[in-house]
């Protein structure tokens, strides 16, 4: 191991005007990887959050810069055992072929990724490529059940070549529009249904439908392996579930909350469809909802800026209502780096999910809504939100989880919840006929409930 990271040897971190020159003398050599490895597998592995994030975790285990932005470095998460970020190996599914040395490095021409890190870690970089495999877009004429089963024996094949102690699937592909009632399975529904199939860990960090499809319910009930979504909450809507509570607690009435966002980058393309663009609004609505008790008057628009790149302007005009019924309003601009807003959530979800999946807990996970604009469960407001996460810090720390795993599987002992670490990598869920999700162990007890241990 290192003696310490380059930036935490008193160097200064890598950044403008630094180069990385003297890199060799902060890597890790291969044989010094800490053991076992986790793996990191980007469905929409050559977009811009996912080359961020890789990025990103190769120059924070090389020491090359701090973790500004990673909630789990900070001190609440430290006796989690956490999987340490040297330990990722990152694979990945997407329908484009650039590769992720020049992605990084169009995002460094972009301002996104520092100058000279790109070349930096090239050789990361250039691993990491080679194990993303094709994905299938909408309309794919292989059929759903083949595409399925080809992403698991991605999945399995990846694990086992790397000796991966799990693989956590995160979805960080272009968001799709809902889809209609009685359509096939939409492509992010595949993977999600792949994941499971392959007994890995789920994150949808986007608001597509992954595994909120009817016909995965099934499966999701059943799930022998956590999973958490849906959408990163990193611009608009985290101020929002700062601000929205704040407006209900000091008892002001808002009359109306009205957002516009400029974007450009494959975010803002993507979010030019209008379809795909309703499928992001219902987060940044729902966090009103649920901290207003009410949806206010008001939408929220996207336009699509191709010259503002990986840049993102968001502004919120809230109207709301004083004493005796005086007129007020609140602007707020934030202006920020979608990707590098987004990366270090990935980063943080990748190994909560790992450690979850390690302490045995299944289905989704409680006190995650602090990432997310849409999640499953757990309070509206960032504050409480704050207090889950901290709460679900605690069941991740070793000793925390043996009481409810061993409670859950009748056991009360270490032994117990070490019984289930690494359990589920050949959890099978296959589609009935109808194309519903059925596990294979059909006649056992369904595992999956809140949080709930296996
Ligand atoms: N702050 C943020 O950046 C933020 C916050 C929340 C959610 N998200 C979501 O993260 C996602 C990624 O954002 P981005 O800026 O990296 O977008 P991007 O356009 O740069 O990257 C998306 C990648 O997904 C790939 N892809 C598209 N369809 C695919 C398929 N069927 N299978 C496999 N890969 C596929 C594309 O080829 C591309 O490489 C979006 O859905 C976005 O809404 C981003």
């Amino acid at each position: 191991m290192r003696n310490g990271k380059g930036w935490d040897r008193g160097l200064p971190a890598a950044g403008p005007g630094r180069t990385y020159e003297n890199r060799e003398d902060d890597v890790t050599d291969a044989h010094q990887i800490p053991r076992p490895r986790t793996g990191i597998w980007l469905i929409g592995a050559r977009g811009s959050v996912a080359t961020t994030a890789l990025t990103g975790a190769a120059a924070l285990a090389a020491g090359l810069h701090p973790p500004t932005g990673m909630v789990t470095e900070a001190a609440p998460f430290g006796p989690c055992s956490l999987p340490p970020l040297d330990s990722f190996v990152f694979g990945g599914h997407d329908t484009v072929s650039c590769p992720l040395p020049k992605r990084a490095e169009i995002l460094a021409e972009a301002g996104v990724l520092p100058h000279g890190l790109p070349s930096a870690l090239h050789a990361e970089l250039a691993k990491a490529d080679t194990a993303i495999r094709p994905g299938a877009a909408a309309g794919d004429p292989r059929g759903e059940e083949e595409l399925i089963d080809t992403y698991a024996a991605d999945l399995t094949a990846f694990t086992r070549e790397h000796d991966l102690a799990r693989t956590v699937v995160i979805n960080v592909a272009s968001t799709e529009p809902h889809p209609p009632h009685d359509a096939p399975l939409p492509p992010s529904s595949r993977y999600a249904a792949a994941a499971l199939r392959a007994g890995c860990p789920y994150v949808n960090f986007t608001p597509s439908t992954g595994l909120h499809h009817p016909r995965l319910a099934e499966a999701a009930r059943t799930a022998r392996v956590p999973f958490a979504g849906r959408d990163g909450k990193t611009g608009q809507t985290l101020l929002r579930s700062v601000l929205a509570p704040m407006f209900a607690q000091r008892s002001l009435a808002v009359r109306a909350w009205s957002g516009s966002n400029l974007l450009g980058g494959g975010d803002g393309a993507a979010l030019a469809d209008p379809a795909a663009a309703a499928a992001k609004n219902a987060g940044k609505e729902r966090v009103l909802a649920d901290n207003l008790g009410h949806l206010p008057e008001g939408e929220v628009h996207i336009d699509d800026v191709p010259a503002m790149g990986e840049w993102k302007t968001a502004w919120d005009h809230i109207a709301f209502d004083g004493f005796l019924g005086s007129r007020m309003v609140l602007q707020t601009i934030w202006q920020g780096c979608d990707s590098a807003l987004a990366a270090p959530l990935v980063l943080d979800l990748a190994r909560l999910l790992a450690r979850a999946d390690e302490a045995g807990l299944t289905g989704p996970v409680d006190g995650l809504g602090f990432y997310f604009k849409d999640p499953d469960s757990g309070p509206g407001d960032l504050p409480g939100q704050w207090r889950a996460l901290l709460g679900l810090a605690q069941r991740l720390t070793p000793g925390g989880e043996r009481a409810a795993t061993g409670a859950a599987r009748g056991g009360d002992g270490p032994e117990a919840a070490a019984a289930v670490v690494g359990e589920g990598r050949e959890t099978v869920t296959t589609l009935g006929g109808d194309g519903s999700a059925a596990p294979p162990d059909q006649g056992g007890p369904a595992t999956a409930r809140t949080g709930e241990a296996r």
